[in-house]
């Protein structure tokens, strides 16, 4: 067993992660030594900005997968969903691109706002036995100073923390908010979020982070009981 990293960008010239193979092979050497063993790539699907045509994101996982060498991770794919206008085409139509053979799958919502209508529809999703995750909490400004929202939100979806947040490079807002989350125990998870190898040096440091708060036992529950319950359909406690 190992660690289960839920959010990647290493499916190259897709989007804003890596831009070409050997920078892919690269991250994933880094993502092995940090002792991850099933890597999920999660490029963006996002109208307004990344939204590679999916037979181009099969195609490039298709070719990091045959190039992948046996020390690295078991690649597998998903994507990073936001919640914008082809989310919602693509949840009526049942067709969200979510983790390979799972009911789980990866949204993010923009920064500043919380979308109306969240609460309510990560409910429909939950009553339909599907497992919404959602990315990065700590960014998302209106949960900074409530956790009344976060609980409500993380009653119909898992909270997925970015390492690198916890390790104190996306901001200090960020931190503390990432930091909080994790002690407050509102968290179910954390990931990587790699865009390039210095991500992976960053998650070490949030992993270092949990090791000295949380203790070794969380990292294990973290980033590897947790991933796996959410890929086998459930919502963690
Ligand atoms: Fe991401």
């Amino acid at each position: 067993m190992g660690f289960v990293d839920l959010h990647s960008h290493v499916l190259f010239g897709l989007d804003d992660g890596a831009p070409d193979q050997k920078t892919a092979l690269a991250m994933l050497d880094a993502l092995a030594a940090l002792g991850v063993t099933e890597q999920y790539a999660t490029p963006h699907q996002k109208a307004s900005q990344y939204l590679p045509a999916w037979d181009a994101v099969e195609g490039t996982f298709a070719a990091l997968s045959a190039a992948r060498a046996s020390h690295h991770p078991a690649l597998r794919l998903a994507a990073e969903n936001m919640w914008d206008g082809v989310f919602f085409e693509r949840s009526v139509a049942d067709t969200i691109p979510g983790y390979a053979d799972t009911r789980a799958f990866l949204i993010e919502l923009p920064p500043a706002l919380v979308p109306p209508g969240l609460a309510e529809r990560l409910f429909t999703f939950r009553r339909a036995g599907k497992v919404p995750v959602l990315a990065h909490p700590e960014r998302y400004q209106a949960l900074w100073d409530n956790d009344d929202l976060a609980r409500t939100l993380r009653s119909n979806c898992a909270f997925q923390i970015d390492l690198g947040a916890v390790g104190g490079f996306h901001g200090k807002r960020e931190t503390k908010a990432a930091r909080h989350l994790l002690e407050s125990g509102l968290a179910t998870c954390v990931a990587t979020d790699a865009h390039q190898v210095g991500d992976v040096q960053q998650a070490a440091a949030g992993l270092a982070w949990i090791k000295k708060k949380l203790g070794s036992a969380a990292i294990d529950r973290l980033f590897d009981h947790a991933p796996r319950a959410i890929l086998a359909g459930n919502l963690p406690d």
